[in-house]
Formats: C-alpha cells, structure tokens, sequence
C-alpha cells in the first residue's frame, strides 16, 4: 500500500483484541501510522513479533506485513500513544453485567489513563469511542472523565463516537472495505480529523451526534439478531409444514426490502457481542421507560431455540444418558476462534447434564472451548473431550452435531461415518451437501430443512374454522 507520511493522520489504538487489532490493521493497509497499546503485556509482545492472538482469516499475514512496514507499531503505554497519534480509538471490552446492563469499567479506566496522559500534552488530540456503548457513553462518561482528569479543555480534546461493524469470521476484509462510517461528534474539528483518516477507504460518511452514532450501533445489532431470531422461529414452522426453511428465507429474501443475509436458522445466535449487546440495549431503553418488545423477544426466541435443538437431538437419538455424541464446531461461528457466547458451550453443558458422552472438535477453537469451559464450571463437574482430529471425535458416536460450519465438514467422507456406531448427523447449519452426505452413508437431520422424525406435533396446522 501507500509509504508512510508524516501528514496523515497519526492512529491511536487502545485494546488490541479481535476489533481493535483488525481496525488498528486496517488503518495501517490505508497508509496510515498507526500505534497500538494493550493493557495486557503478553498482547503487546505477541502483536510486536508480528503474531496473531486471534484465529481471523488473513489477520496474521496483515499484521506481519504492517508491522514490517513500520506503519503498525506497538508501544508500551498510554503515554506514548499520546506521544505519537492525533486520533485515538478507544476498542475496550465493553461486557454485560450481571443485570444486563453494559459494564463500563473497562472504557472508564481508560478515559482515567488517558486523561492523565493527556494532562502534560500540546497540541490537539481526539478520543475515539469505537467500542460498542449505550447511547450517551461518549457525551456524558467519556467526555467529562476525560476533561476533569487531563484539565484540558473540549478545545484541546475532542471526543467522537465511531462505533464499528465488522464481523468475526470475515473481519480483515470488513475493516478494510467497510460499507458505511459513522462518527458521532458535535466538534467539527473531530469530524474533519475522522474525515480525513478514513478517506482512503472510500465508503460514505455519515455523521451523527454522539449518541446519534451510538443508537445506529445498537439499532444494528438488534436488528440482525432479530432477523436471525426470526428466521429461528419460522424453522420451527417449517419442520412441521416439511418444507425447508432454506427455500423459504431465500424467496423472502429475494425481496430487496427484506435482504437475505442473516436470515438463516440455525442454533440460536452466540458470538460476543449480539447477546451482550441486545441485552444492554432492553435495560437500557428499560431504565429509559422504553420498552424494547422486539429485542426481548428476539432473546426469547434465542433461548428456546437451543430447547429446540435438544429436542430434536433427543427425537433422533432417544434417552441421552451414556450416548456418545460429537459435537462438531465449538467455535461461535466457523472462520474464527472466539468461543464467547458459543452455543456449543451451552449445547455441551446440556449434553453433559443429561448424561452423555460428549466429544468436540473444532479446527481452531479447542483450546479456547476448554480454556471457556474450565473457567465456569468447578472441577469435578463432568468435562467435554475436545480431539484435533475429526476422525477420533467421531469414533464410536451414536450422533454428531455439526453446530458451526466449517469448509471440512461439509465435504463428509464415508471413512467419518464408518467411524460412527450410528451414523446420524443432526446439521444445526445446514452445511452439509445431502447428495453427498448419502453417498458416504450418512444420515442427516438438517435444522428446518422439514423432516420429522418425533411426535413433536402435528405434520400440519389445523385448518381455520
Ligand atoms: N469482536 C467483534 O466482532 C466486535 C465487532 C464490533 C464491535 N465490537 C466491540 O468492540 C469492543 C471490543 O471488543 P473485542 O471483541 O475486540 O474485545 P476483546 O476482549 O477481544 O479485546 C479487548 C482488548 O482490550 C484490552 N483492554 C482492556 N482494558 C484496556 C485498557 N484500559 N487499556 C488498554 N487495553 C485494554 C484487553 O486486554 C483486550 O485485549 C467491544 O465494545 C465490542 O462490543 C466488537
């Protein structure tokens, strides 16, 4: 990409996780210098020699090439990223307590850090909040820690709201060509910056008030939740009527107006943020006297769905006390390592409480699975077994649950099914190829694909009066 120049505008990235290191890389593939600090040192070295601590298609090979290039550079305190950038993003955890309600420890810590960094700087500098908060976060949290700690005044300091979009699993190539860009600022000096750093990315602008910004993030989420949450309930219909959800959402997503994407059953949606999100949206709007109908159900629905996975595994399989079963995928979704909210842990916890025999693989997330499950369940307590090999997860397995899809398995070989005492494959995303699923003699139980194989209900509705 472009050689650096000391008239772009100098990047600041705070908390090198999943979002702020693909953003910090993308920034950087732009042509822009861009310093990035982690409170955690491990983070900071491993990001230093040019290693992922992520699982992202193409975020090694990124990060090794822009930290050769001396555009990415990882410094050792808040201090120093004041030093060097003008603009800097604040990509803190932003997790749900216990009520529900967003956890603004993290982000508060480090407007305190930055503010004190702040208090014996010249020049302009300007605060980014690219973590996903409640609506007001920036104006009314930020913004006032920021100027009582650093005793600079809103002159000298901006502040701006740039929530990010990208997803997990596709996350390099979202931060580099993202579709939309909003900033959230009443300062214009802020917007002229943000402007001007995104430029070379070439998708539109649109700017908002701060809170503005923020409402457009949580809209969002809440939106593509509900539309998964949807497509969830109408499969349940679909497995009654036996017609095949697939075909049903893509002809309603044919309609421009709807749009096909995310509308997909599957297991319920996990990942790190819809579920936290969505939640801290209801308490929010809650606390505000808004009830929020459409994001409450979208997490009911959410919830049953994982009864409704069970159920469908106990149809096909019987009582589940001492069947082995394999549990396919343990990763939230396929293309990524992350294992928050990953319906596989809560799908292995209840395997597991009905006593079976779990076995998981995943081509990336094992380690992580496990790290996830040791930290919330006590010793002692019945554990998954997580194999590198697909082969050995499978051995002697009365089913497999195929819960993210990754490439692998939909190319089942007959060898995988010969491993199986029964070969019966509950496909909770509908990633297998049937035709050749048959052929390696596979039986397979597609999620809303319309098959029956219990006396869940009636084959069909009962006809109006
Ligand atoms: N992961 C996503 O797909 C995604 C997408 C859009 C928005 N977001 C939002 O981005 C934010 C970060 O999410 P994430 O998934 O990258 O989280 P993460 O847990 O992967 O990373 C957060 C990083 O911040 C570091 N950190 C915490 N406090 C710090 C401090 N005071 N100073 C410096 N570093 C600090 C942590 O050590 C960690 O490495 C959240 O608000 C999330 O909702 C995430």
């Amino acid at each position: 990409m472009k050689s650096r120049s000391s008239a772009r505008p100098r990047v600041g990235i705070v908390g090198l996780g999943y979002m702020g290191l693909a953003t910090g890389l993308a920034f950087a593939a732009h042509g822009l210098p861009v310093f990035g600090y982690d409170l955690k040192p491990e983070i900071r070295s491993a990001v230093a020699r040019g290693t992922a601590p992520y699982q992202e298609a193409g975020l090694e090979r990124l990060l090794r090439a822009e930290v050769r290039s001396g555009r990415f550079r990882v410094v050792e305190s808040p201090q120093e990223v004041v030093e060097h950038a003008e603009g800097i993003f604040f990509c803190v955890p932003t997790p749900s307590l216990p009520s529900g309600r967003i956890d603004l420890r993290p982000l508060k810590r480090s407007a305190q850090e930055f503010g004190r960094a702040l208090r014996q700087g010249k020049g302009y500098r300007l605060l980014v909040v690219k973590s996903t908060v409640v609506p007001g976060t920036t104006e009314n949290v930020v913004a006032p820690i920021v100027e009582r700690v650093s005793g600079r005044s809103p002159r000298e300091v901006g502040v701006a709201s740039n929530p990010e979009f990208l997803a997990e699993g596709t996350m390099v190539k979202d931060s580099l060509r993202p579709d939309r860009i909003v900033i959230g600022t009443s300062d214009r000096r802020a917007l002229a910056w943000l402007r001007r750093a995104y430029r070379p990315f070439g998708a539109p602008v649109l700017p908002l008030t701060p809170a503005g910004a923020e409402l457009v993030k949580y809209s969002s989420n809440a939106f593509l939740a509900l539309k998964v949450s949807f497509a969830n309930e109408i499969a349940r219909l679909a497995d009654r009527l036996g017609v095949d959800i697939d075909d049903i959402m893509a002809a309603v997503g044919h309609d421009p107006r709807i749009g096909a994407r995310f509308l997909r059953a599957g297991p319920g949606f996990g990942g790190s943020c819809f579920e936290k999100d969505l939640r801290a949206f209801v308490r929010w709007s809650t606390d505000l006297g808004v009830h929020l109908r459409s994001g409450e159900a979208t997490l009911r629905i959410n919830a049953e769905q994982l009864a409704y996975v069970l159920a469908q595994v106990r149809a096909g399989v019987g009582p589940l006390a001492g069947k082995r079963i394999a549990l396919l995928g343990l990763a939230f979704k396929a293309g990524t390592d992350d294992v928050r909210e990953s319906r596989a842990l809560l799908l292995a916890h209840e395997l597991l409480n009905a006593g079976a025999i779990l076995r998981g693989h995943d081509p990336v997330a094992g380690g992580n699975f496990l790290r996830q499950w040791d930290s919330t369940h006590a010793p002692g307590t019945p554990r998954p077994e997580v194999f590198d090999s697909l082969a050995e997860a499978l051995e002697g397995a009365d089913a497999a649950i195929l819960q993210a899809d990754w490439p692998a398995y939909a190319r089942w070989l007959p060898s995988w099914s010969r491993r199986m005492k029964t070969p019966l494959l509950f496909d909770l995303r509908r990633a297998t190829d049937l035709a050749r699923a048959r052929r390696a003699g596979l039986d397979v139980v597609g999620l809303g694909a319309g098959q029956r194989r219990s006396s869940t209900g009636p084959s069909l509705l009962p006809a109006g009066p």
